[in-house]
């Protein structure tokens, strides 16, 4: 399995629910590797930027509300897979339908404030990664876990 880079945000509600240590613990015991974390505020512009397919919809106004109205946590997150181990790990949008389990599913009983964030494919990873990071704040470190976490070639 290919090693990926997932964008990764905790959200507006779960800094303000203080549930940003819950949601990183997960994400390590899961195995992912944080190679990059950062706390800001979203401008309108990067709000636009990275819902860039959402900005027509009727709900985007909502939204953007939503994503600028407090800092967030933007993390990158690397491991095989981990786009699509990310968005296992986080369940479906609305908190509501989300499985127990899932980060939505234990955490969250809305759609909108749905307390994470992750990239949906390996492109809008790369895309989503360059709005929040600079290439010197994301960091390439060997860790002792690595080679117990899995195969380089499984
Ligand atoms: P995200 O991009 O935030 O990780 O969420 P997602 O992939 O699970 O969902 P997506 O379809 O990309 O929608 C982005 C965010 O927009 C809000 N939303 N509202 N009112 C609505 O119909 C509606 N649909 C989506 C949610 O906050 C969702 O996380
Ligand atoms: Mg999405």
């Amino acid at each position: 399995m290919a090693r990926e880079r997932s964008l990764v945000l905790f959200k507006p509600d779960a800094v303000q629910r203080r549930l940003c240590g819950r949601l990183l613990t997960r994400i390590e015991e899961k195995g992912l590797k944080v190679v990059g974390m950062k706390m800001l505020r979203l401008t309108s512009e990067m709000a636009r930027a990275h819902y860039r397919e959402h900005v027509q919809k009727p709900f985007y106004p909502a939204l953007e509300a939503f994503i600028t109205s407090a800092p967030v946590i933007a993390l990158v997150v690397e491991g095989p897979g981990a786009v699509e181990v990310m968005r296992r790990l986080m369940g479906p949008t609305n908190g509501r339908e989300a499985p127990p389990g899932t980060l939505r599913g234990d955490f969250g009983l809305s759609r909108q404030m749905n307390l994470i964030h992750g990239s949906d494919s390996v492109e809008s990873a790369r895309r989503e990664i360059e709005i929040y990071f600079q290439p010197h704040e994301i960091f390439e470190y060997e860790s002792v876990l690595d080679g117990n976490i899995a195969l380089p070639d499984e």
